[in-house]
């Protein structure tokens, strides 16, 4: 009866490790500190792909390579995450200045902000699963 107890008690105990393990996996989310609206915003997929689609329609538009438009080629890791962060908040690259940026709004533009951000150069992080997809 003993013996048969502290299977139990380890097999318990095992489970345990699994589940918190499991828990700290799934429950991390990343934030990003937005500087210009002062608010934190959590690095979530309906922040990210919204943000994904807005990059694609809005600044691939021009940016992709081979352009005619001259525009550099550009990609989510041409700027680390402060980067990305510094060209929303300064607004000083030369589309942003000439117009190019106007029909976009402060939402939009913080969601591609959020794309830019959680793909950004300095993001990959070999201890996690975070940039697999
Ligand atoms: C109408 C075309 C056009 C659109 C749309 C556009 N850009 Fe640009 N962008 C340019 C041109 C032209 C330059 C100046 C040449 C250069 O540095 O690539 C530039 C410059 C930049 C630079 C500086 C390039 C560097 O490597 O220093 C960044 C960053 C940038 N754009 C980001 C964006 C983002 C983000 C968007 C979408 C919100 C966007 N652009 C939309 C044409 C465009």
């Amino acid at each position: 009866m003993q013996q048969r107890k502290s299977v139990v008690m380890a097999t318990m105990a095992v489970c345990l490790v699994l589940l918190s393990q499991g828990v700290v996996f799934a429950g991390e989310t990343t934030y990003r500190f937005d500087p210009v609206t002062q608010s934190s915003r959590a690095m979530e997929f309906k922040n990210t792909w919204e943000g994904y689609k807005l990059y694609q329609s809005n600044c691939k538009s021009c940016h992709f390579r081979g352009n005619d438009k001259g525009a550099r080629f550009l990609d989510t890791d041409s700027r680390t995450m402060r980067g990305w962060n510094t060209v929303f908040y300064k607004k000083n690259v030369q589309c942003a200045k000439d117009g190019s940026w106007a029909k976009l709004s402060q939402k939009e533009l913080l969601a591609i902000n959020d794309y830019l951000y959680s793909k950004a150069y300095d993001t990959w992080d070999p201890r996690s699963n975070k940039s697999c997809g």
